[in-house]
């Protein structure tokens, strides 16, 4: 290891249109499945992506920060219904203007951007007409797609078409704790098939306009390890990694679900029935260039023991005691190792995850370029006396992931950039503002004013050691 990356390596913070860009409802924006739900009772905080840190207004300022910070790429996301408010499909210029002037801003300041399409906020009026439940969503998908690539074309150098589709589906359809607050086995099955079929007709829209842009897929693969090595252990492991990632991976990669995912959804009772045979063709024809891996932490399973299936998210509160994970009936369960530290929302801390699912997905899809396009560490945190944000327990997480993806590199795996997770403070879901992940630090209390923390220039300094010919 010589602890470098290649001199063209990206290097920049992640973001979300919902989770920044407050403007809810101006300049001809549409109403989205999380402006719908945090407006209504359900929304038992009370708290919403209104205003959230306001990047609408302030992106220039942002766009500096990062430049300052020695970034030179921002991933962030279009929100849908500022591009295309209605169901009558007319296009809001205003939008297409606020996305332009982003890129441009981001191309005075040296940096690349790489833009999410969906990001967890469907249109409300899709949504309720069933939203991703329903088929015409990946016809939907595919139309909004197309009007983004006629577009901006090039100017957008790397397209994502969605993020980390099964971590929605599983908290929108299994928890029920995102919009539309659902708990259904079925219902989520046929979701996460839709979101498949989805990505492929967008690449098949990308595809036609032959750009020399990219396009890719957001997943969150959590490396599935188990804590006993016996024929049962290992067929849990096998589900898990089914149930967990390849069947969002193996159709984006390779063009078709995996050969052991049907049977076994069948023998657990689900009516496969809306899987069509045009679907799994246009699969075959319309696979990404490269691949997105948000990476926090592992999944660790063991055989299923007991319990209906279910999702227990990381996103319920500081403090409590559910440890992150799944129950699927019939095919696996969570395990806990407990030997490694856990954040304070209870999720595992374990850094060589990130090498591990690099050397994965080199062993089981070859050299696809891989980005890393989140990774984070949860913290209530508040300035000290001097008005600084000391985040030394951030800076810790980071380093020891970078530690074990620069490893990765040297030894052979095609990663080509990292995303810190998050740009500045932001929302964050259900779990509202206390829960902050940013570089720079969001003061809610004085007009948003942002303020750098110890890891923004720690990493700045980072950058510079571990790339060659910095
Ligand atoms: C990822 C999402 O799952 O994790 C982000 O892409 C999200 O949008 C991040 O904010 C952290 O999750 P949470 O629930 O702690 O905000």
């Amino acid at each position: 290891m010589n602890g470098k990356v290649k001199h063209d390596f990206l290097w920049g913070t992640a973001s979300a249109a919902y989770q920044c860009e407050g403007a809810w409802n101006e300049d001809g924006k549409g109403i989205s499945t999380w402006d719908q739900f945090c407006h209504s009772d359900k929304n038992i905080k009370g708290l919403t992506g209104d205003v959230a840190v306001d990047f609408y207004h302030r992106y220039k300022e942002d766009i500096r920060l990062l430049k300052e910070g020695g970034h030179n790429t921002l991933r962030f996301s279009i929100s849908w219904t500022r591009i295309i408010p209605d169901q009558s499909g007319k296009i809001n210029q205003a939008g297409i203007d606020f996305y332009k002037n982003v890129i441009k801003e981001c191309k005075a300041n040296g940096i690349v951007p790489n833009v999410t399409l969906i990001h967890y906020d469907l249109p409300a009026w899709l949504e309720n007409i069933g939203g991703y439940a329903n088929p015409v969503f990946s016809d939907e998908f595919a139309k909004y797609c197309k009007v983004i690539f006629e577009n901006f074309r090039d100017d957008i150098p790397m397209y994502v078409t969605i993020n980390e589709s099964t971590h929605n589906a599983y908290c929108s359809y299994l928890t029920g704790n995102y919009p539309p607050n659902v708990h259904d086995v079925q219902t989520l099955v046929q979701v996460c098939y839709n979101l498949v079929i989805a990505n492929a007709k967008a690449i098949c829209e990308f595809r036609k306009l032959n750009l020399k842009s990219k396009i890719g897929i957001v997943h969150t693969t959590n490396t599935v390890q188990i804590l006993k090595d016996t024929p049962e252990y290992r067929i849990a492991q096998r589900r898990g990694d089914l149930f967990k990632n390849k069947w969002v991976t193996d159709p984006a990669i390779l063009g078709k679900f995996p050969d052991d995912l049907f049977p076994l959804l069948i023998e657990s009772g689900i009516d496969l029935s809306f899987v069509k045979e045009e679907d799994l063709e246009i699969l075959k024809h319309n696979t990404i260039d490269f691949l997105g891996q948000n990476c926090y932490t592992r999944a660790v399973v063991k055989p299923y023991e007991s319990g209906e299936t279910n999702y227990y998210p990381n996103n319920v509160g500081a403090g409590q005691k559910t440890i992150e994970g799944y129950v699927v009936k019939g095919w696996f369960q969570t395990d806990v190792d407990p030997t490694t530290p856990k954040n304070a929302w209870s999720r595992e801390i374990y850094p060589k995850t990130i090498y591990d699912m690099l050397m994965g997905i080199k062993k089981d899809y070859g050299d696809i370029p891989v980005y890393i396009t989140e990774n984070g560490h949860a913290m209530a945190e508040k300035p000290n006396e001097n008005g600084e944000i000391i985040d030394d327990e951030r800076i810790e997480f980071m380093k020891s992931y970078l530690e074990w993806l620069i490893k990765a590199e040297n030894e052979g795996c095609n990663v080509k950039g990292y995303y810190a997770w998050s740009t500045t403070d932001c929302y964050s879901w259900i779990n509202g503002y206390e829960k902050r992940y940013g570089l720079i630090y969001i003061d809610y209390e004085n007009d948003l004013k942002r303020i750098p923390k110890k890891s923004y220039s720690w990493y700045r300094d980072f950058i510079k050691e571990h790339t060659e010919g910095k």
